[in-house]
């Protein structure tokens, strides 16, 4: 089939690729000029594990091109992904000036039957307004349908996450388009859910605030274990054995950031209070999201005293592990709240360096996690990269100032660490 992906991100690049790697022809359309240039060099311009093989191999087959043109990618495509960024506005609401200004530009360049389809995280009823602005600027009249097929892969496992993922969810209005979207992943074997467009927006918001409520839950249970001397890793793993609860997302540490949890709970918080409803439960879980973080400060602090003129390591900057996405990484506001109260920060990451030095200032950035502990009084792990799982601590403990170490994460065993001699600081044990 001929597609077109508009937006080149996280998203737009892996379905571009995993769509090509299926047998179809598809165009990746971005505005940002220089992402395309990157991308027409054969550069990718984010770290996904196994992407840039991906993208090489369909640019060799000739199955996947890049353009910032929307009229030559909107002129020779039957089914059009719109996978622009939907970020938080300062009211909490999501900004979708990209969606209408694509929905816009698909509607001008239209010229035969079209089927648009939401793939970016978008509020209940943007489809409505998808289709309301497509019928507004429409040039000729021809056919067109609206769909939505929200997205659930997870940076870096993206492209496994595509290919065989837990459900794909499609949300139509017509015949026609649901047999061209069954039709296109047809190749991929997972339930399929076909339902109405503001179901399947809902089913994307409500599992990404479902998730984020149980990573606030399980660390709203880490201070109580903090209070009383368990460990919420121990508790976690009880509860995860039990099937109706699982163990993903159970894991307690310094709180969710990313590109997409903060905004999607604001965005379902605003939208339902739009509609009409005050959801209490997402504000809860937002704010014990945000004291998290201020929690792990104060351990900081109550370790060390004075935060003043101390140096401190972080290692991992990425708010996951296997990208370089930094985008809401919790890292970074601890970071920022160390540096503002005097701190000297070295830090470390194993992708996510490029990228956090565009945006974090005053830091020394190190060549590696031996390099950024050196002469530090304190180190924090901030993201569970499996390099920083494997730790030589023998060696740590000779290049550090004070064997002083928070881990966000809870990825080591506190008693191995304490044997030799570190302070050690968990989550919740
Ligand atoms: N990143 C994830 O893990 C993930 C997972 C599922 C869903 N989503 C959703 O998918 C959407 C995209 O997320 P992302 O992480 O890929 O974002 P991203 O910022 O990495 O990519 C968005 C791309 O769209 C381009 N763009 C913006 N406006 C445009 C326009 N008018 N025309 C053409 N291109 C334009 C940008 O230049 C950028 O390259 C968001 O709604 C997000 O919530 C993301």
């Amino acid at each position: 089939m001929n597609i077109s992906i508009i937006g080149s991100g996280y998203v737009g690049l892996v379905t571009g690729a995993a769509l090509a790697e299926l047998g179809n022809r598809v165009i990746c359309v971005d505005s940002d000029a220089k992402k395309i240039t990157l991308l027409k060099k054969g550069k990718v311009p984010i770290y996904e594990p196994g992407l840039k093989e991906l993208i090489s191999v369909n640019v060799k087959r000739k199955r996947l091109k890049f353009t910032s043109s929307i009229k030559e990618a909107v002129g020779s495509s039957e089914i059009i992904f719109i996978a622009v960024g939907t970020p938080s506005l300062e009211n909490g609401e999501a900004d979708l000036a990209g969606i209408e200004n694509v929905a816009r530009n698909i509607a001008i360049n239209m010229k035969g039957y079209r089927l648009i389809v939401e793939k970016s995280t978008v509020p209940v009823e943007t489809g409505e307004w998808v289709k309301q602005t497509i019928s507004t600027y429409i040039k000729k009249k021809v056919a067109f349908d609206v769909a939505s097929n929200p997205e659930f892969l997870k940076e870096g496992s993206a492209i496994r996450d595509f290919m065989h993922p837990d459900r794909i969810v499609i949300g139509v209005e017509s015949r026609r388009a649901a047999e061209l979207l069954i039709r296109l992943y047809k190749p991929i074997n997972a339930p399929m859910v076909v339902t109405d467009i503001k179901s399947a927006e809902l089913i994307k918001h409500a599992s990404n605030s479902f998730l984020a409520t149980k990573i606030s839950f399980i660390n709203a249970v880490s201070r109580v274990c903090d209070l009383v001397g368990a460990d919420v890793a121990e508790v976690a793993r009880g509860m995860g054995l039990d099937k109706r609860i699982s163990s993903s997302f159970l894991s307690a540490g310094i709180g969710y950031g990313g590109s997409c949890f903060p905004k999607d709970l604001d965005a379902f918080i605003t939208i339902s209070k739009k509609l009409g409803y005050d959801f209490g439960l997402l504000k809860a879980a937002k704010n014990i999201n945000e004291d998290q973080k201020a929690f792990v400060i104060r351990k900081i602090k109550d370790a060390l005293w004075i935060v003043k003129g101390k140096s401190i390591a972080v290692l991992g900057l990425s708010f996951k592990p296997d990208t370089d996405d930094i985008r809401s990484a919790p890292a970074l506001d601890l970071i920022n709240s160390l540096r503002s109260e005097g701190a000297r920060l070295k830090v470390y990451d194993p992708q996510a360096m490029p990228k956090a030095k565009a945006v974090l200032k005053g830091v020394e950035f190190c060549k590696d996690a031996y390099g950024a502990v050196r002469n530090v009084d304190c180190i924090i792990v901030a993201t569970e990269w499996q390099e920083f799982k494997g730790l030589d601590f023998k060696k740590v403990k000779k290049l550090v100032k004070r064997p002083l170490l928070v881990d966000g994460r809870n990825i080591y065993n506190p008693q191995v660490l304490k044997k030799l001699g570190f302070h050690y600081i968990g989550i919740g044990r």
